[in-house]
């Protein structure tokens, strides 16, 4: 007995729940890197071939002993500009695996990391059972703001699993176009949604919340 009530007690704190499961830790971290990637390659083709760097293109070339007008140099950017869009699309490509991944997680999370049940049971504080509402309705701002997220990611997977395979989908060409603008359209709201979570997480790390970046990195103590 004397040996086996330690030995209890070691298996009940392996089995302690942390607060957040390495399937989640995982996907936030891996999601980062790839959005990031994501964004840059966005980045590169605004700043880098758009069409003010025809002329550098064609100056450069002149520079080298060729002649060049403005349609070859357009194409010259115009085939720079798609092999970065080929790298998006590959990045596009792991955000839909990573969507399809975080979906599936939400089933199998504990029960109390679930974001579902996280919203139902900060709704529930905030508007039935109405107690310490301050704090419920923080929790409701922020955990609905990861829904939002999540259907934000939901749509540029769609939108962008459409313009990957535009040759296949028999979608009018004037519709395509349309999605590719509604696509570029939501980048803007992952962006604000991005800015606001940096900002909630570096307020939260000074104020209640110190250590939610290592939690989110370790997987923090149990709750
Ligand atoms: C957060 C994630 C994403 C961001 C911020 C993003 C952003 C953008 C932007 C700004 C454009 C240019 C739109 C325009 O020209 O008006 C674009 C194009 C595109 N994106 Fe995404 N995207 C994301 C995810 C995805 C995903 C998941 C896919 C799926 C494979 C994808 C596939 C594409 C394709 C195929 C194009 C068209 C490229 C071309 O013009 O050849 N994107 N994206
Ligand atoms: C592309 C950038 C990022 C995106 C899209 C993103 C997205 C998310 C999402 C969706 C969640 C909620 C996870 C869930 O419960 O389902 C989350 C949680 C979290 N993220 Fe990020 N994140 C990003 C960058 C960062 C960075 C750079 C940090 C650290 C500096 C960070 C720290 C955290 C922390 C601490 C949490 C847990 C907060 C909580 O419990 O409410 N995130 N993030």
């Amino acid at each position: 007995m004397a040996i086996i009530a330690p030995l209890n007690q070691e298996i009940g704190e392996i089995k302690k729940e942390k607060k957040y499961a390495s399937t989640a830790r995982f996907w936030h971290w891996i999601n980062f890197i790839v959005m990031a990637g994501s964004l840059l390659t966005v980045l590169i083709n605004s700043l880098l071939f758009d069409r003010t760097q025809r002329t550098f293109v064609k100056v450069e070339l002149m520079n080298a002993g060729a002649t060049v007008n403005d349609k070859q140099a357009a194409a010259v950017t115009h085939g720079l500009e798609d092999q970065v869009w080929g790298i998006h699309i590959y990045f596009g490509y792991a955000l839909a695996a990573l969507f399809l991944f975080r979906l599936i997680a939400e089933f199998f999370l504990p029960a109390g990391q679930k974001l579902l049940h996280k919203l139902k049971k900060a709704y529930r504080a905030y508007f039935i059972l109405k107690k310490e509402r301050e704090m419920a309705k923080h929790e409701l701002v922020v955990k609905g703001l990861y829904l939002i997220f999540y259907l934000l990611l939901l749509t540029m997977v769609v939108t962008g699993l459409l313009l990957a395979f535009e040759d296949y989908t028999n979608i009018p060409e004037n519709l395509n176009h349309s999605i590719k603008e509604f696509h570029g359209f939501c980048m803007y709201l992952i962006l604000g949604f991005i800015v606001l979570h940096l900002a909630g997480v570096f307020l939260a790390e000074r104020q209640g919340g110190k250590g939610i970046v290592s939690d989110m990195i370790n997987g923090g103590d149990d709750k």
